[in-house]
C-alpha cells in the first residue's frame, strides 16, 4: 500500500491533520493503536485558542464547536482570600472557547469517517524506516496480520509514550523536563459551575480550579500530593478541601454534588529538540508535555498541525521544501513560548513543598503585580487566548 503521509496515531493531533491534508487533497493513513471508542473515552480539558478555532473553520470541523462552546472573554484568578479578573477581550481584543477536546476529537473522526478517510485501529508493532531516505515506509499488525505503507512522510502524532520520538536516534535527541512536586485530583460533577468563567486559585492551602463543560457539568481541580489516590478522597473532603482554596465568597455560592469521575494527574513540562528526523515529524505530545495549568496541551499540539500542515501544502503544491525543511526550528520557538507560560502560570498558582516564606511573598506580590499593572495583565491575556503562529 502507498500514501503521501502515514500518521501515526488517531488523537486531536493525528485527526487535525489528516482531516487539513484531507482539504487540499493530500492523501494520509491514520494509524491508532486503541479502538476509537478507547480515544474518545478520554476526558480533556478544551479551552481553544483562536489559532485552533481557525484551524477547525479551515478542517470544515466547526459546525458543532461553534453551535456548542462557550466563548471565555477572561477569567478569573483568586488569591489572598479576593479575586480579580482578566479581561482577555479588552486587553487583547480576542477570547477563547470552552469546548471538550473529547468533542473536537468525536467531530474530526466524523469528518474523517465522511469523508472515507483511511484510519486503522488496533494496530501493533508500528515500526517507521528510511525516514533519511526519499522513501520511508511504515510496517505494523493488525488483525495478527503485517501490514506495510510506503509514503512520502512520516507525522509522528503518537503521543508522549508512542514509537515516533523513539524513532529519532537517542544520541541526536535532546530532551528537556521539568517534573512538578504535586498532581491534579479533578472531578467532574453533574452541577452547575460556580461561574460562568473559569476560576484559578492560589491559596496557602495549593491551587485549586474551578472550571466547566456545561452549564450542568462542572470540572474542578485540587492540588494533591503526588503520593495520593483518588480512593483517598472521598467527595464531602474534596468539596470541604476546594472551599477551603477559594475565597469565601465564592465557596458560599459552590453546588456540590456526587462526583462522576475522580483521577489524578501528574504535572510535566518536557521537550524533544528537534521536531523532525528526515523525513518524520512529530507533532503535539509526541515532542511535548505541559503541566495542564494554561491549557496549552491541545493548543501547542495545533500549532504543530498547523507549521507541518502548511509545509507539506508547499511542498506537495509548489515543490518547495523550505517549510519542512524548517518545520522544527519553527515549532519549538512557539513550543518553547507555551512552555514558559505553563511554567510561570504553574509557579504563580502553586504550593511548592520546598517553598521559603520569601517565596511564598514573591508568589503574593506577583498576584499583586498581576491585579494592578494593565501590561502583566495584557502579557498574561496574550499568553492565554494564545501567541501568533
Ligand atoms: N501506534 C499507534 N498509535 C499510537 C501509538 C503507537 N505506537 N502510541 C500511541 N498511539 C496513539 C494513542 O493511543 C493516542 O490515541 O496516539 C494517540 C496520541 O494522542 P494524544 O496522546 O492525545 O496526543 P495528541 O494527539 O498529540 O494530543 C495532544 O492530548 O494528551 C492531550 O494534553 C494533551 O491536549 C493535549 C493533546
Ligand atoms: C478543564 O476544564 O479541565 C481545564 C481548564 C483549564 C485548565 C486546565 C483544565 O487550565
Amino acid at each position: 500500500m502507498k500514501t503521501q503521509v502515514v500518521i501515526i496515531g488517531g488523537g486531536p493531533s493525528g485527526l487535525l491533520l489528516a482531516q487539513l491534508l484531507h482539504v487540499q487533497g493530500i492523501s494520509s493513513v491514520v494509524l491508532e493503536r486503541k479502538t476509537k471508542e478507547y480515544v474518545l473515552g478520554r476526558i480533556r480539558a478544551g479551552v481553544l485558542e483562536r489559532g485552533l478555532l481557525d484551524l477547525m473553520r479551515e478542517a470544515g470541523v466547526s459546525k458543532r464547536m461553534d453551535a456548542e462552546g462557550f466563548v471565555h472573554n477572561g477569567t478569573l484568578i483568586a488569591y489572598d482570600n479576593k479575586t480579580f479578573r482578566i479581561d482577555f477581550a479588552q486587553l487583547t481584543g480576542n477570547s477563547v472557547m470552552v469546548y471538550g477536546q473529547t468533542e473536537v476529537t468525536r467531530d474530526l473522526y466524523a469528518a474523517r469517517e465522511a469523508a472515507g478517510g483511511n484510519i486503522e485501529f488496533e494496530v501493533e508493532d508500528v515500526e517507521i524506516h528510511d525516514v533519511k531516505s526519499d522513501a520511508p515506509f511504515v510496517t505494523f499488525q493488525v488483525g495478527g496480520e503485517n501490514r506495510r505503507i510506503e509514503c512520502d512522510f512520516v507525522a509522528g502524532c503518537d503521543g508522549f509514550h508512542g514509537v515516533s520520538r523513539q524513532s529519532i536516534p537517542q544520541e541526536k535527541r535532546q530532551e528537556f523536563e521539568k517534573t512538578y512536586p504535586f498532581g491534579w485530583l479533578g472531578i467532574l460533577s453533574e452541577t452547575p459551575p460556580l461561574d460562568h468563567e473559569l476560576i484559578y486559585a492560589n491559596s496557602p492551602r495549593g491551587f485549586a480550579l474551578c472550571s466547566m463543560r456545561n452549564a450542568n457539568l462542572s470540572r474542578y481541580y485540587i492540588q494533591c500530593p503526588l503520593s495520593d489516590k483518588p480512593e483517598d478522597w472521598s467527595d464531602d473532603a474534596f468539596w470541604l478541601e476546594l472551599k477551603r482554596r477559594i475565597p469565601a465568597e465564592q465557596a458560599a455560592k459552590l453546588v456540590t454534588g456526587p462526583s462522576i469521575e475522580k483521577s489524578i494527574a501528574p504535572l510535566r513540562s518536557f521537550v524533544c529538540e528537534p521536531m523532525q528526523w528526515g523525513r518524520l515529524f512529530l507533532c503535539g505530545d509526541a515532542a511535548h508535555i505541559v503541566p495542564p495549568t494554561g491549557a496549552k496541551g491541545l493548543n501547542t499540539a495545533a500549532s504543530d498541525v498547523q507549521y507541518l500542515y502548511s509545509a507539506l501544502r508547499q511542498y506537495y503544491h509548489e515543490n518547495d521544501t523550505a517549510g519542512i525543511d524548517g518545520y522544527s526550528e519553527k515549532a519549538l520557538v512557539r513550543v518553547w513560548k507555551a512552555e514558559r507560560f505553563s511554567w510561570w502560570f504553574s509557579s504563580l498558582l502553586h504550593s511548592f513543598p520546598e517553598q521559603s516564606e520569601f517565596d511564598q511573598k514573591m508568589q503574593l506580590s506577583e498576584l499583586e503585580f498581576l491585579r494592578t499593572n494593565e501590561s502583566a495583565q495584557k502579557a498574561m491575556a496574550e499568553n492565554y487566548v494564545g501567541l501568533p503562529y
